[in-house]
């Protein structure tokens, strides 16, 4: 096996969400792949399993698609400006394509699954398209690809988790990973394109998981980061032992849940951080939030979108709760994770939303005060239960005032949150250098805040620093290690 020198990732190239392949090391085939993700950090794992599996059949990579053989562009169907984004980039790919015509450029990920026909025979931008599910046929695909012909694949699975497959880490720090532990969903969220671009909710083998994590530890990484659309749903059943024990007969078959993989994958050593996202209010049970409380290397965090703080408008968005039952979780968590920080995702402008049933929203943060709010005017997504039920019936300006609100109220929140931490010490993960200088450090608290710090004589990344808090951003500590 060559071991490939890492060609410079180019700062202009990194546009928003998208993030880059470094060379990894295979046996070569002469050809260079480049990847492109966008979206959530479900897709930016799966490009680590496409890697890992375009790699295994000899494809060396780079970060100039320029001059790379094969361009692949990962997908995100969740709104509207996302898939624009992702079209206005496939026509740069074009044009380097048509200075190269043997380059095959590639759709990857949600948008594949939603958009194939468009891409193949509208466009003609594209010459291979390749849903979540079927990565493992690519090697094929790019085959068909060279001998002339477009290639699709867009079949979602009952059974696919790659659980086999060990993910090329991307652009990696060698201190965080993220692991995937179940792929689709099946909730059903009115506004949401998830269970028509992913499929079906499965989950992955425990003990696999427990695996990549262990290896992952192995190999000097300290922070884990499980994810799923809606985590606290996993459930496998299967034997834990290990493969001679399993040999024994009568080896009794094991249901895992949610709190009982966080226990193993906290108890593959207590240096590994544990982080998971994404909960969902309808799912999160007591047990997890004691596993959290239990496991002082699970991360006192939970990102548990609301969407709404409305009951009529959750009833719309078949969120499958309502007001009442997401403060009882809230409340929950306080109770039983006192120091837990919270964040979520909160959407503006629903079908039929009131001015009262939006202030319900507000209120609602003004209730829970999270440390982090991601916020979303909504976009009608074709094809999703809104679309065909509801008219997308609030005024762009609505949503926009909206969406104004709550950010504003976010920001006044996030900065009450960090001043609480004002004079505390924080056990801070160190993950590198602080973007602004290499005089700082930068990390997360074990509630998820970045926290920066002066590089101290005898502290290297990967380490664990105590970090006394003397100023704060709205979104960041500032300190020194004590
Ligand atoms: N599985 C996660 C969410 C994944 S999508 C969960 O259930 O919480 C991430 C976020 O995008 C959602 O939480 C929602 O706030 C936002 N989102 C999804 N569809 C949207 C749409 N059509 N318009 C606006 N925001 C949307
Ligand atoms: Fe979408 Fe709802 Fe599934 Fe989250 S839980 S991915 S919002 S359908
Ligand atoms: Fe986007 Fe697909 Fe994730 S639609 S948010 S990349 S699951």
């Amino acid at each position: 096996m060559d071991l490939l020198i890492p060609d410079k990732v180019h700062d202009e190239s990194r546009q928003g969400e998208a993030l880059l392949l470094e060379p990894v090391v295979g046996k070569n085939n002469g050809r260079k792949l480049y990847i492109e993700s966008y979206g959530c950090a479900m897709n930016f794992s799966d490009s680590e399993i496409v890697a890992s599996i375009l790699a295994d059949s000899g494809f060396e990579t780079t970060s100039d698609f320029n001059n790379a053989d094969v361009v692949f562009i990962n997908t995100c169907s969740i709104r509207e400006n996302a898939e624009v984004r992702v079209r206005n980039r496939l026509k740069e790919f074009a044009g380097a394509k048509s200075k190269n015509p043997g380059m095959v450029v590639g759709v990857l990920g949600c948008m594949a699954e939603r958009l194939k026909a468009k891409f193949l025979e509208e466009e003609k931008l594209v010459d291979v398209v390749v849903g979540p599910d079927a990565y493992r046929d690519l090697p094929n695909l790019i085959e068909q690809v060279d001998g002339g012909q477009r290639a699709v694949n867009v079949l979602l699975s009952r059974e696919e988790t790659y659980a086999d497959i060990s993910p090329v880490r991307l652009n990696s720090n060698g201190i965080n990973a993220f692991v995937s532990i179940m792929r689709g969903c099946d909730n059903m969220c009115s506004f949401c394109v998830v269970p028509f671009t992913r499929g079906r909710e499965r989950s992955r083998d425990a003990v696999s998981i427990v695996a990549e994590c262990t290896d992952l530890f192995n190999q000097g990484y300290r922070e884990v980061t499980l994810l799923g659309q809606n985590v606290d749903s996993y459930k496998w059943s299967g034997q834990l032992a290990d493969s001679s024990e399993q040999l024994a007969v009568g080896d009794e078959v094991k249901i895992v849940n949610f709190a009982n993989l966080l226990e193993m994958v906290a108890l593959v050593n207590p240096d590994l951080r544990v982080r998971f996202s994404t909960s969902h209010p309808k799912d999160i049970t007591d047990e997890v939030l004691y596993t959290i409380a239990k496991y002082d290397n699970i991360c006192n965090y939970i990102h548990l979108p609301v969407q709404s703080g409305n009951s009529r408008v959750l009833e719309l968005m078949n969120r499958t709760y309502d007001r009442d039952w997401y403060i009882n979780r809230i409340d929950a968590i306080r109770r039983i994770i006192p120091e837990c920080a919270i964040s979520t995702d909160m959407i503006t402008g629903f079908c039929t939303e009131t001015d009262e049933e939006h202030n319900d929203s507000v209120s609602m943060m003004d209730y829970v005060k999270y440390d982090f709010a991601y916020m979303f005017k909504y976009s009608e997504r074709p094809g999703t239960l809104a679309a065909k039920r509801y008219a997308d019936d609030i005024p762009e300006v609505v949503k926009q005032a909206r969406l104004a609100e709550i950010v504003a109220k976010q920001q006044q929140y996030s900065f009450y949150r960090m001043q609480a931490r004002l004079g505390r010490v924080e056990k801070v993960l160190i993950e590198g250098f602080s973007k602004k200088s290499n005089n700082d450090y930068c990390g997360r608290s074990d509630q998820n805040a970045m926290v920066i710090f002066p590089v101290t004589e005898g502290y290297k990344p990967g380490q664990y620093a105590n970090v006394l808090v003397e100023r704060t951003t709205s979104a960041t500590l500032i300190g020194r290690i004590v």
